[in-house]
């Protein structure tokens, strides 16, 4: 970095600020990634003011109550408490920030193409209370390029030289929702400015609250990065949900081969195959690389086929399930089929993108009956259905067959299999458990 744009008195005057930790850090859309990000900082020593949208959440946070599972109440009542943190709906609090991390949703519309609008709809607010000195950073997932090509022009737009007046960075978001061993504060951070002055007060910024931060050339770079890594699970668990298939065609026990597989101390990583992608990351983000790559004539063939394979396994659950009742005389279309867990993955309380919802869907149309069990899921929408959460043990007992598909870890699986007349399991949860009663994915 040139010492030129170092030591301009606007860069200097933010690190300062940084450093002293007098800093006035916002974060735009308080959600899974916002709301622990906020509590990171107020946590090292900043007054943070977090802008959502939403009235209700809000007003939520600011009576100390956290709507994220993986933020105690007691954190953000203690911050709120000691006026380190405040939620409001009004982004003229812009004026009086210094930092502005934007976490707002990002999600695909249904032909797969990016919704870019709640990032469109934050940086207009936002650029309405623009002023010089501050650092914005993205972090919602989204195509290599947005930054530059989205957020750049609006800011400079407004009279203002990115890496003198103003720094822009992209910082791809990390966080696993329940990863009780990763949380914000311990998963390094990768970070890529516009320019060399806006990667350093991005490395600076964060490195106040978080343990490792991990500097890039640029903010396509950072972007890329984050769609690296979820491409990169989301082409394994295709390639391994394919094993399963074919296992199942011949009768190998698929868990046992990757088990064994995972004994290998060097060149195999175990993925593990399921009902389905969930989440809002794996199953969304590698179709922004898709989509943007397409414009230059590239066609990402392993995303598109990875998508293919992964988005019919609610299906082949479902063939599974109706095979499982077949060999015992029944059909899926009459019976009582119970799911123990909705959620899309272990011990969340997550339903974004959840294949349970495909594979409930799935059944009904094929006449079942279909009650569910998820101690973190209480009630579920189903286009115009709602369903509630029952007692395990009571539906299982009554069920002609039990389908696991999220294994959080409080069912007790021997007493499941026990009340149980028939259990197909698609996550490996009865791992140890012989019975005749099981049928394993
Ligand atoms: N949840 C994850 O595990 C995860 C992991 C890595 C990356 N991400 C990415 O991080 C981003 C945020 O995801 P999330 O899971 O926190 O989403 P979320 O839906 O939990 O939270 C987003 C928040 O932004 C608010 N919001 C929407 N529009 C807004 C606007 N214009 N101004 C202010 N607030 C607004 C919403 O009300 C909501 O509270 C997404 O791009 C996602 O892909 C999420």
């Amino acid at each position: 970095m040139s010492t030129a744009v170092q030591s301009t008195g606007v860069f200097a005057q933010l690190k300062n600020k940084i450093e002293t930790k007098t800093a006035r850090v916002g974060i735009v859309g308080l959600g899974y990634v916002g709301l622990p990000l906020a509590v990171e900082f107020a946590k090292s020593g900043f007054t943070v003011t977090g802008i959502d949208v939403q009235e209700t959440k809000v007003e939520g946070l600011n009576r100390g109550e956290s709507h994220v599972q993986d933020v105690p109440d007691s954190e953000v009542s203690r911050f709120i408490g000691a006026k380190r943190f405040i939620a409001t709906t009004d982004f003229s609090v812009v004026r009086d920030l210094d930092t502005i991390n934007i976490c707002v949703p990002t999600p695909l519309r249904k032909t797969k193409d990016p919704d870019m609008s709640y990032i469109v709809s934050a940086v207009e607010e936002i650029a309405k209370y623009f002023h010089p000195g501050l650092l914005v950073i993205l972090e919602s997932t989204t195509y290599p390029g947005t930054t530059d090509e989205l957020l750049l022009p609006t800011f400079e737009k407004l009279g203002l030289k990115v890496g003198q007046d103003f720094f822009l960075c992209f910082s791809p978001e990390r966080v696993d929702p329940g990863n009780p061993i990763y949380q914000t504060s311990n998963t390094p951070k990768v970070v890529g400015g516009v320019t060399p002055a806006c990667t350093e007060m991005g490395r600076l910024f964060f490195s106040q609250a978080l343990d490792t931060v991990v500097p890039v050339a640029s903010t396509r770079v950072a972007e890329m990065v984050k769609l690296l890594e979820n491409t990169f699970r989301m082409i394994n668990i295709g390639l391994v949900n394919e094993m399963a298939i074919m296992c199942d065609g011949m009768g190998i026990n698929v868990w046992e081969v990757i088990d064994a597989a995972a004994t290998k101390p060097f060149g195999f990583m175990p993925f593990y195959p399921g009902p389905g992608l969930g989440g809002h990351c794996i199953p969304i983000d590698p179709f922004y690389l898709s989509w943007k790559t397409k414009q230059s004539g590239i066609e990402a063939r392993f995303i598109e086929l990875a998508g293919y394979i992964n988005g019919n396994m609610p299906h082949f659950v479902v063939d599974k399930i109706q095979n499982a009742l077949n060999d015992r005389g029944k059909a899926v279309k009459g019976s009582h089929l119970h799911i123990a867990g909705v959620a899309y993955k272990r011990n969340i309380d997550d339903m974004r993108e959840s294949p349970a919802l495909d594979v409930i869907l799935l059944l009904m149309k094929r006449g079942a009956k279909v009650t569910y069990s998820d101690p973190y899921v209480p009630q579920l929408k189903l286009d115009n259905l709602i369903l509630e959460s029952n007692d395990i043990t009571a539906s299982a007992t009554a069920a002609d067959c039990v389908v696991i598909i999220t294994d959080h870890s409080n069912f007790d699986y021997p007493a499941l299999v026990e009340s149980s007349n028939l259990v197909v399991d698609t996550r490996n949860a009865l791992k140890g458990i012989e019975s005749p009663k099981i049928v394993r994915l």
